[in-house]
């Protein structure tokens, strides 16, 4: 390592590299646990039981750490979705409609919140409130002021927020992380990212509720902040301006015809998007049934008129540490997956990675370490791992829920992390919205952090 790369990113510690190294194979074993430590229980509850919080905040939770979590409440608006997630992860908690009565009929230490985007700021800023522990799905917020209330609540209340961002705990994207400290490139004067959601994946985003900017805060803040995340870790650096442009090409108006839903489609034959739900047992146990409660739509078609959110979106985003990035999201791709290249004072670090595609690829992530007039390349190639979210979500649940130590670099993100991925997106659709390029600084009533 050079003294440069130390410099530019801050150097790792021999347990950190341990670590790294053995991420690979741990991704998908169960956590050690010191034999002669009392494991400590945890009241734990789930507020939205959808997808997310019945799957990975639910059973596959349970599953891990069901030695030190007990399941002692549900909370969804909608309680018959709760209900279909109690029967689907084989748990009889009882089911509260808001927050407040949950908390005022059972005791709780922490809650994982999965609930529409929107609406996390009010759920968590009300829990710190009640004296609860919070893990909050991303991304934390979609506006300003839900950003200012929990930034409050944790000040008034002495508690933290943790984010989970799972993408950080990927072996794969950890892998860059080690690289861009290792490999003797120098600095990273600048990255080109471009994070592509395949016409699957990304037209999911178009049935739901994500659609609207005012549940999801659009893509640039429930589906970009993963990777801004990203990138602030990476680089150890915060965005300091973010200049952006968005269209939508494909979905919502860009159709030719509509409907309410696949379901009951007379295009479904045509119709090149068409989804069939009922192929898939959990789906039309958490939405058909329930939907009787709240209309809600997971089939929804993708090119309802009221989509007023982009699927194709570009930004140039200058950070504190003087890099500058090109970034793009596009969601109607033929794979799903990213490339993204660290172009350094001494050589370039370029990653291609497919997570989902109709062709054979030998493995998932390609990385290519390339140094200025050498004659050869170092190629390291990575194959995929179980887990969701390639190998990620364990490894989160294991440093959210599990006691055994994880190093520095993988300490559970706090709301600070959460903020200034959200800022990011926030000022990349406001630049979108105004033509304007966004300073970062100028946006935020959060000084100090
Ligand atoms: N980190 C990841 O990789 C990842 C993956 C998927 C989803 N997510 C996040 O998880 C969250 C949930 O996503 P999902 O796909 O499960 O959505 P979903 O629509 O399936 O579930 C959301 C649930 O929240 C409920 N809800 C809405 N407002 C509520 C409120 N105020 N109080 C209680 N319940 C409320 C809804 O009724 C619904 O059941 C989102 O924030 C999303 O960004 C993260």
């Amino acid at each position: 390592m050079t003294d440069e790369t130390r410099t530019a990113a801050g150097s790792p510690s021999r347990r950190e590299f341990l670590y790294a190294a053995g991420a690979a194979a741990a991704a998908a074993a169960l956590p050690a646990r010191a034999a002669a430590e009392p494991a400590r229980r945890t009241r734990y509850a789930i507020v939205g039981t959808g997808h997310r919080g019945s799957g990975m905040w639910g059973a596959e939770a349970l599953k891990r750490h069901g030695d030190t979590l007990d399941l002692v409440a549900l909370c969804d608006v909608n309680p018959q979705r709760a209900e279909a997630a109690n029967a689907l992860m084989g748990t009889k908690a009882p089911v509260y409609p808001d927050l407040d009565r949950m908390l005022d009929a059972v005791k709780v230490d922490r809650i994982a919140v999965c609930t529409v985007d929107s609406t996390h700021s009010a759920v968590i800023a009300r829990a710190l409130d009640r004296g609860v522990d919070v893990v909050t799905e991303k991304p934390m917020v979609t506006g300003l002021s839900q950003c200012r209330a929990i930034l409050d609540a944790e000040r008034t209340n002495r508690r933290k927020v943790a984010m989970a961002f799972n993408y950080r705990y990927s072996p794969k994207l950890e892998k860059i992380w080690s690289l861009l400290r290792t490999s003797g490139l120098g600095k990273v004067t600048s990255i080109d990212f471009s994070w592509y959601l395949d016409v699957f994946h990304g037209a999911d985003y178009f049935r739901r509720w994500h659609r609207l900017k005012a549940q999801g805060g659009s893509l640039w803040l429930h589906k970009a902040s993963h990777h801004f995340d990203l990138v602030n870790w990476w680089l150890g650096a915060d965005p300091v301006e973010v200049s952006a442009v968005s269209s939508l090409r494909r979905y919502g108006k860009a159709g030719a015809v509509r409907h309410t839903h696949c379901r009951t489609c007379p295009h479904k034959a045509s119709c090149e998007f068409f989804f069939d739900m009922t192929a898939t047992p959990r789906l039309m146990a958490l939405y058909a049934g329930p939907a009787g409660a709240d209309g809600y739509l997971r089939d929804g078609c993708v090119f309802r008129e009221d989509c007023d959110t982009w699927d194709t979106m570009s930004a140039v985003i200058s950070y504190s540490n003087g890099t500058t990035m090109t970034y793009s999201l596009n969601a109607f791709m033929p794979f799903e997956g990213f490339r993204v290249a660290f172009n350094c004072e001494k050589g370039r670090i370029e990653v291609r990675d497919y997570e989902r595609q109709p062709w054979e690829v030998p493995y998932e992530t390609e990385i290519l370490v390339a140094r200025n007039f050498a004659k050869d390349v170092e190629r390291i190639t990575l194959q995929k791992l179980p887990g969701g979210h390639s190998g990620g979500d364990p490894r989160l649940l294991d440093a959210v829920f599990g006691s055994a130590p994880v190093p520095e670099h993988l300490r559970v993100p706090d709301s600070r992390a959460g903020a200034m991925s959200c800022l990011t997106g926030i000022a990349a659709r406001t630049s979108s919205e105004t033509g304007k390029s966004v300073k970062v600084a100028d946006l935020s009533p959060l000084a100090g952090l």
